[in-house]
This record gives structure tokens, sequence and C-alpha cells, in this order.
């Protein structure tokens, strides 16, 4: 039989405090309302290539990033660290190191189907966006939580399902910038290692996604793409 509560005290286990949910009960026609409104706003978001260098306030990109950290996580272990860089000498160096590994994977390491698939998006190996978006979020994957005591012993702490929660906690942030009216690009450079040096991250930290963010430039594009229907990706059983 599962452990009770009551049972954790005795089991050495740390407490169990419930409080009552907190939950907005809506009527369905303000459900339908509600939802509607986010469908209709949510499914106009574009990845964007294409940079205005207009400035982005900080508090746009706090609140958006608390809206990430709100997200749910394996264990309650909240796996992620956002690093928003906003320093142009910095953003200058991540641009040349992402340069330098995208070269070397669009002219040598890509697989052909897998520049196959990224040809119709129009992308290659330059990254201006980089320098010219204000702001870049690098969202960091905390593969397991690391205490180091005062004589240097490391105690790891396991996360559990770290890659699901990071992934949607990015979810969280993409849609809130979104919401705010901040365009984004979900960019991961192949390999991304170089992240964690120049951003000075501890082992203990991956790169997961690096998140341009600003204004679309007045001549932005976007690749025609097409999404999936409603019927081709829902099924019910
Ligand atoms: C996990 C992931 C990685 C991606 N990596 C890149 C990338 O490195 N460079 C890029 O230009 N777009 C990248 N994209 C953006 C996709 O190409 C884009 O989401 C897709 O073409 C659909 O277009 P949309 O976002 O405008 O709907 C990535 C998207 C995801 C979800």
């Amino acid at each position: 039989m599962a452990r009770q509560p009551a049972d954790h005290a005795a089991a050495g286990l740390p407490s169990y405090r419930p409080v009552a949910v907190r939950f907005e009960r809506l009527e369905v026609e303000q459900q339908r309302a509600r939802l509607l409104e986010f469908q209709r706003r949510m499914t106009t978001r574009r990845s964007v290539r294409h940079y205005s260098r207009e400035a982005v306030p900080d508090d746009l990109i706090d609140a958006a990033i608390a809206v990430a950290a709100s997200a749910p996580s394996g264990a309650n272990m909240k796996p992620w660290r956002f690093v928003v860089v906003r320093d142009q000498a910095v953003r200058q160096q991540i641009r040349k190191a992402a340069e330098d590994e995208e070269w070397a994977f669009y002219d040598r390491r890509a697989p052909d189907d897998w520049l196959s698939a990224l040809a119709p998006l129009g992308t290659d190996w330059r990254k201006p966006f980089l320098e010219d978006a204000p702001c870049l979020i690098v969202v960091f994957k905390i593969e397991y939580g690391l205490e180091i005591a005062a004589d240097g012993t490391e105690r790891h702490i396991k996360h559990y399902y770290a890659t699901e929660s990071v992934g949607i906690a990015c979810g969280f942030l993409i849609a809130a910038l979104h919401m705010a009216g901040l365009a984004t690009l979900t960019h991961t450079p192949s390999p991304m290692g170089f992240l964690t040096s120049i951003l000075q991250r501890p082992k203990n930290e991956n790169p997961f996604l690096l998140i341009p963010v600003g204004v679309p430039a007045a001549d932005a594009v976007v690749p025609v793409i097409a999404r999936k229907s409603l019927d081709e990706v829902r099924i019910v059983v």
C-alpha cells in the first residue's frame, strides 16, 4: 500500500503540507472565450530570424521568465536557469562562436536529409540575430542539483524528467513573450557547449535553448510553412 503522509516523519522523509487549491472556476462560455482568444493569439506566433535593435524593457523579460519558472517540473525540481544576455560584447562573442559551429554544421557535419529538412526555412550559418536582437535568453537545463560543502565534498541531487520539465518551461516562456508582443526564435546551434564557457555556468548546467527576443526588423520575412490540422494531430479514443 502507498505510504501515507502520516508515515513520513517515522520514515525520516520531508513533511507533506497541503493547502486548499486556488482555482478560478469559470462558466463554460468564459472558458471558451478565453481559450479562443488565447488560440487566436498563439497561432499567430512565428519564429523570427530578423530583428530590429529596438530595446525591450527588463521588466517584460523578467515577467516572462517568472511565467516560465511557474511551469510544472518532475518532483518539483525546477531544473532550469535563464541567463539574460544584454551585453553587446557578450552577444558578439556568442554570435562568433555560434557561427563557427553552424559553419561547420552546414558545410560538413549536417547529413543531407537534415539539410533538406532545413532548406525550406532559408536558414544558413549566418546568425546576425544574435547581435541584432537586444536580448538573448539562454536557457540551461540543470542536470542535477549540486551542493558543495566547505571541505569541497559534492552532493548531487537527482533531477527527475529534467528534459521534459525544461521543455515545458521554455514553452511557457515563448508563449509569455509572444503574448507580450515580442518575437522570439527557438535557436539550437549545434553543438552549444560554447554557451557554458562564455556564460560561465557550472558543470551541472547544460545549454538547452538560445532564444533571441525583440521586435522584428521592418523588412523581416518568415518562410511559408504548413502546420498540421487538428484532425492530423488529435485522436479521440
Ligand atoms: C527544438 C527546436 C529547435 C530549433 N532550432 C532552430 C535553429 O537552430 N535555428 C532556427 O533558425 N530555427 C530553429 N527552430 C525553429 C523552427 O525551425 C521553427 O519553429 C519551425 O520552422 C516552425 O516555424 P514557426 O516557429 O515560425 O511556427 C527550432 C525549433 C525548435 C522547437
